[in-house]
């Protein structure tokens, strides 16, 4: 069956879906998007997606193209004709076409594109035995709490990471405390059993797994902290994982050289692993 993505109104085949050279997405990356988990035909916290989604709208000055109530009826319609039950949804929204100029179009009409997608496959057993990350310099601005469509230090990351054998690249500040991955928030268990990972604050996106994951560990009543940590205490931390939505909760063996433990995914790192996943197909999901 080929798939169907949804292009301004119209449902149409994947190999036939466009959008104009000038779209300002193409032109200046001058749009946002969002990527939210599809289980068991049900999508992964929503409405938290689609608050982040208005945020990052609104911090751009760009017009929502539609109601948050028309957008969930299309993203249904959508993952209903391509027939998805695992996977994502991914939404991509710009301030529209218009002839290039930096300023803003006066009268842009936004674009939504949106796609899904089957299940990505992790590395073989990647759950289990964890996946290595290597650290990178943060090249980004000062705005990563918008979740825009300017990606190419993420692409660079991502390659480099790729290319060291590695799934994730952790991004380096430049005092030395890492910021995030390069799809993914960043997360250690220290060695008197703290969970880390750092605060919410421009120098990061605010991921929604990871705001659903600390409200698990509150509800369980594991010890946290929202603070920066150094390249130094990740490498000598007990255990340490990534979230997003597209990997959950994913063990983290190996932070360049240094192998973590007995270099298989933690218990702790399993443990919370599989209380996200049943959050995820319970009260995360929605209809
Ligand atoms: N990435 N940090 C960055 C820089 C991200 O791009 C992402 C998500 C996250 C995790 O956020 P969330 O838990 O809301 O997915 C953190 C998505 C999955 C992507 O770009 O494909």
């Amino acid at each position: 069956m080929s798939r169907i993505a949804y292009v301004n109104g119209c449902y149409v085949p994947l190999d036939e879906a466009a959008v104009h050279i000038e779209d300002r997405g193409y032109q200046f990356a001058d749009g946002v998007y969002e990527v939210i988990a599809i289980k068991g035909g049900h999508l992964v916290d929503e409405e938290p997606h689609l608050k982040r989604l208005v945020r990052s709208l609104g911090e751009l000055k760009i017009r929502a193209p539609m109601s948050d109530a028309a957008m969930k009826v299309a993203m249904r319609e959508l993952i209903r004709r391509n027939r998805v039950r695992n996977g994502s949804i991914y939404m991509q929204l710009t301030r529209g076409v218009a002839p290039r100029d930096f300023a803003f179009p006066a009268n842009a009409v936004s674009s939504l594109v949106m796609t899904v997608r089957r299940i990505r496959t992790l590395p073989a057993n990647a759950a289990d035995d964890g996946v290595r990350a290597i650290t990178i310099p943060d090249i980004r601005w000062t705005r990563c709490d918008i979740k825009t469509v300017g990606l190419t230090a993420a692409v660079l990351g991502k390659q480099r990471a790729r290319e060291a054998g590695a799934y994730e690249a952790w991004q380096v500040d430049r005092d030395g405390y890492v910021t995030e991955g390069t799809s993914s928030n960043a997360w250690i268990l220290t060695e008197d059993g703290k969970i880390v990972t750092r605060p919410a604050t421009n120098a990061i996106l605010s991921g929604i797994t990871r705001r659903s994951v600390l409200e698990l560990a509150k509800a369980n009543k594991l010890a946290f902290e929202e603070r920066p940590f150094t390249v130094a205490e990740a490498k000598a931390a007990r255990e340490a994982w990534i979230t997003s939505a597209t990997s959950f909760v994913l063990p983290v063996t190996q932070i360049d050289e240094r192998v973590l433990g007995n270099g298989k995914a933690g218990s702790f790192t399993l443990k919370l692993r599989a209380l996200y996943m049943g959050y995820a197909e319970g009260e995360g999901a929605t209809a």
